[in-house]
């Protein structure tokens, strides 16, 4: 079979069986011509069409502190055909985008890069964040690629998705207007062990809500990929120190920090996954639809 040579890590595994169960209304009809693949691990990949693939896409995912870059090292495709290679920055999922259109540095326009309209004049893609992806569409068989996956550093990482249900993460942003989010594609119960937003925030301005800060940190829940369109879950906009908690019974959590540009701001966060009999406790206390909450 000419598939991606892939090694897929255990736990890159798990999370592969889990979206297919989960996002089983994804509009990707790739799980079934075979051509969707997650990949991990750094390599030099190869992908040869034995039959038409029209619809085929990669996710690359990197540790939270890495960028992704894909390098063409040889194509063979028909692009007058109608034949395309795209990466994207970031990741698209039943149309929605990570990360969103807002928090992302780049133009939409500026996160595709497509092969046949750059050709060789620009043969390595490098992604703003630790999540990228490859978009394809082969007429012939025989058509073939192969490009360079490798995981760069990133010292200043802002939108994350994590490779994992369980870990753990600091999220710094240094005296920039500029929003972060990061991401965890499970439900999970998360822990804020320390928030930090700037010496100007107060309880009292807590009081009046979130509203007013330029400063703070909310928790999103949501079904989707894209922040704008999650649903709040709790808005932070004091500092503390000590755990927080609370239990987000969606397919996507995330934490997400907006920053006036005025403050050096913190927030250190840990999370595991939900048990099944959590969530079926929660499902039996809930009221409301917005996924299931604690
Ligand atoms: C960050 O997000 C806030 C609220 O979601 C928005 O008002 C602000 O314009 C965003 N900042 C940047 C730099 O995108």
């Amino acid at each position: 079979m000419a598939l991606f040579k892939v090694w897929f890590s255990s736990l890159i595994a798990t999370m592969y069986i889990f979206w297919v169960s989960t996002f089983s209304c994804l509009d990707l009809p790739l799980f079934l011509s075979g051509c969707l693949d997650m990949v991990a691990v750094e390599g030099q990949f190869t992908f040869t069409a034995e039959r038409p693939q029209l619809n085929c896409a990669v996710f690359f995912i990197g540790e939270p502190s890495d960028i992704i870059s894909i390098e063409y090292d040889s194509v063979n495709i028909d692009c007058r055909g109608g034949d395309f290679i795209k990466v994207f920055d970031g990741w698209v999922m039943k149309g929605e985008k990570f990360p969103s259109t807002q928090d992302h540095p780049l133009p939409l326009y500026e996160r595709y890069s497509d092969y046949c309209e750059t050709g060789v004049t620009r043969p390595i893609v490098r992604s703003s964040q630790n999540v990228a992806m490859l978009f394809f569409r082969l007429h012939q068989s025989g058509s073939s690629f192969t490009v360079t996956f490798r995981k760069l550093i990133n010292p200043f990482p802002c939108n994350v998705v994590s490779q994992t249900p369980e870990g753990s993460f600091t999220m710094i942003i240094p005296q920039q207007h500029r929003n972060c989010s990061f991401s965890i594609i499970y439900p999970v119960e998360i822990q804020i062990g320390e928030l930090s937003l700037g010496q100007h925030n107060d309880l009292k301005r807590s009081i009046l809500g979130c509203a007013g800060s330029g400063d703070f940190v909310e928790l999103l829940g949501g079904n989707g990929m894209d922040t704008s369109k999650m649903f709040p879950m709790a808005d932070l906009c004091y500092s503390f120190n000590g755990p927080a908690q609370m239990k987000v019974g969606c397919d996507n959590t995330v934490v997400r920090m907006v920053s006036s540009g005025k403050f050096v701001n913190r927030v250190s966060f840990q999370y595991r996954l939900l048990g099944h009999q959590e969530l079926q406790q929660m499902k039996g206390n809930s009221v409301e639809d917005v996924c299931l909450r604690a």
